[in-house]
């Protein structure tokens, strides 16, 4: 898998898409001559391009090293995609938050109007992060010049300095910015590939499957000190519950026993098909005594990131949702969001369990990243984890599908059933 840029082209890229319009003939990002520097009204520029030699110098080491490492090393992210960034709840009035996404810092805030935006944590003008300035209703203004930028398109309103004899045209400047939207307490961010232009028309941001009008919600994150595939294999790894999530809420150790599960595609995932869960765990059994109906949980999972469960007992009802979100190509973090009609379980104390769960996940990732620092190789067994190689295989053949314009290949030919033990 290749990423569609390194990151040093992702910063040129995020603005060039105007940069000729101040400049004919084009100019490539590290060839900003002295001539052109001087013609041009607006020149764009890496960072690191027109730095004195001094400065290079020093810095040519580590940048040639970055640079190598960033060709070398693809970071596996899929963009275009939606993800979630922070929780409603943390943008509130003229406050401006930061978040990162696929190593894309990001800015986020709240316009007077209640609608919330996101953009690239960095002013165009000189890179420093625009979470430094303040926001105004609608407008944010970098704290370095001053430059104002409409919050949600990004654009340039206003440069102070400009007098009246300059003729730049500040509305072609744009700040990043990126789709965003609420849903089910999150802030989520249509995360589009660097140097790309927004699709014509954006997916529908996924949203939580709930069967009536009233219920219980709530959320829970955690982060992950690995990258994103490992906290995904992790997600859909259906062997390590015995050993990992062992409690007496739960289930003991040696409740294993073989298990056959069917599966089916469904397009940019699969489906563990509607089956009546494990006898072994204490709610579904608590579940289906109250109910006197029998059981059934559906569990998918789609690309880039979303595992959904939804267990269903007469009229009573649970859904949740996991998504894990890479960070950085060293961090990810997984949103958790349940919800449930279930009078007898109140939020208190599924967040008391569902807190122990993610716990346990993230003690056993923590202890894992020890292990991966050293690159070692790694294994892929039948068919405890075939779901994770389908996971890599949506993922590459997704890419593909990408890079060529064909449709998508389904790495699953048809229902199959996997047995294992857990
Ligand atoms: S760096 Fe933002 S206005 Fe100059
Ligand atoms: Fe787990």
């Amino acid at each position: 898998m290749t990423l569609p840029m390194s990151p040093t082209m992702e910063h040129y890229n995020s603005i060039s898409g105007r940069m000729q319009s101040y400049c004919e003939p084009s100019i490539g990002p590290s060839i900003v001559t002295l001539p052109r520097l001087l013609w041009c009204e607006a020149v764009y520029y890496d960072a690191s391009t027109t730095m004195s030699e001094a400065v290079r110098t020093m810095m040519r080491m580590d940048a040639e090293a970055a640079q190598e490492s960033a060709t070398q090393a693809d970071a596996g992210f899929l963009w275009d995609f939606w993800y979630p960034a922070v929780r409603s709840a943390e943008i509130s009035g003229q406050k401006l938050v930061t978040a990162m996404l696929l190593e894309v810092p990001l800015v986020l805030g709240r316009t007077s109007e209640g609608k919330v935006f996101a953009m690239r944590d960095s002013c165009p003008h000189r890179g420093i992060p625009l979470s430094y300035g303040r926001l105004d209703g609608k407008v944010v203004e970098c704290c370095y010049h001053g430059w104002r930028f409409d919050a949600c398109s990004g654009q340039c309103l206003e440069i102070p300095s400009l007098s009246s004899q300059d003729k730049l045209k500040v509305e072609r400047i744009f700040a990043g910015h990126y789709p965003c939207e609420e849903r089910d307490g999150y802030v989520w961010v249509y995360m589009n590939a660097p140097g790309t232009k927004l699709p014509e028309t954006i997916p529908a941001v996924p949203a939580l499957t709930v069967f009536s009008d009233k219920y219980k919600i709530t959320h829970l994150s955690c982060e992950l000190p690995s990258h994103v595939d490992q906290g995904i294999i992790g997600l859909m790894d259906p062997a390590h519950g015995p050993f990992v999530h062992q409690s007496w809420f739960w289930r003991k150790r040696g409740s294993i026993h073989e298990k056959a599960k069917q599966f089916e595609p469904i397009p940019n995932g699969f489906r563990m098909s509607p089956h009546s869960p494990s006898t072994n765990s204490a709610p579904y059994q608590l579940l289906k005594k109250i109910t006197g109906e029998p059981v059934t949980t559906t569990i998918d999972f789609v690309l880039p990131n979303l595992r959904t469960e939804i267990d269903q007992s007469g009229k009573m009802w649970f859904s949740s949702r996991a998504t894990v979100t890479p960070v950085r190509r060293d961090l990810c973090r997984i949103d958790f969001v349940a919800a449930w009609n279930l009078f007898f379980l109140p939020v208190s104390i599924f967040r008391m369990f569902g807190k122990v769960f993610l716990r346990q996940d993230q003690e056993t990732m923590i202890q894992q990243a020890e292990g991966l620092k050293h690159s070692p190789r790694l294994m892929l067994i039948d068919d405890a984890d075939r779901p994770a190689k389908w996971y890599f295989a949506l993922k590459a053949n997704l890419l593909e599908s990408r890079r060529t314009g064909a449709p998508m290949v389904h790495p699953m030919d048809g229902p199959t059933t996997l047995r294992w033990r857990s």
